[in-house]
């Protein structure tokens, strides 16, 4: 698949991500039985792994959205903004933060402290994909679906230059 200036293949497939993503639904329902539970969404990356992931939630739950950027191209900025805040009150709720990948983890200490800030009961993240030898942040996810290696990828929401979220596979950049 080539996306602008850039060649990617075939890396995670369907399947093996709809099963990644039954195991993560699994691990939440268990944990979460019987509490107030808002899992929070972080835009744009995560909306196809938001869509699959609550589907297989049986609980009653709320969900909701925040949106922030980092990723310029292929690499992080490092600098972490705020786009669309979270305005649903979480004051007394179990919040599940709800990420695509976590690289660095810069994006997320900053969504955790804003999120945090507002005194939920408790606070943890679910993401799809990990990257555990780039991870420098604060807040390890509690809950992952696929552990990979330092490379990028695009696809399942995933992006190059905003482009290539809409598949239902992941590819990753061609060496
Ligand atoms: P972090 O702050 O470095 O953890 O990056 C988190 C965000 O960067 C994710 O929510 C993604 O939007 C984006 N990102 C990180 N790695 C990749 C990748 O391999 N492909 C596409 N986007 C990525
Ligand atoms: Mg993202």
């Amino acid at each position: 698949m080539q996306i602008k200036d850039k060649e990617f293949e075939l890396y995670i497939k369907s399947d093996e991500i709809q099963k990644a993503i039954t195991k993560v639904a699994q691990q939440i329902e268990n944990d979460y039985q019987n509490k107030d539970v808002i899992f929070v969404g972080v835009l744009n990356g995560a909306f196809m792994f938001v869509s699959d992931l609550l589907k297989n939630i049986k609980f009653d739950c709320e969900i909701s959205f925040i949106k922030v950027a980092s990723y310029q191209g292929t690499t992080s900025t490092g600098k972490v903004h705020e786009l669309i805040g979270l305005v649903n009150d979480i004051k007394n709720k179990h919040v599940i933060i709800l990420e695509d990948i976590v690289d660095t983890g810069l994006t997320l200490n900053k969504i955790y402290s804003l999120i945090d800030h507002d005194d939920p009961s408790s606070l943890e993240v679910a993401t799809l994909l990990y990257k555990p030898s780039a991870f420098n942040g604060k807040h390890p996810p509690k809950y992952v679906g696929i552990e990979i290696p330092n490379q990028f990828i695009v696809g399942y929401g995933l992006d190059y230059l905003e482009l290539g979220r809409n598949t239902e596979d992941i590819y990753k950049l061609k060496a």
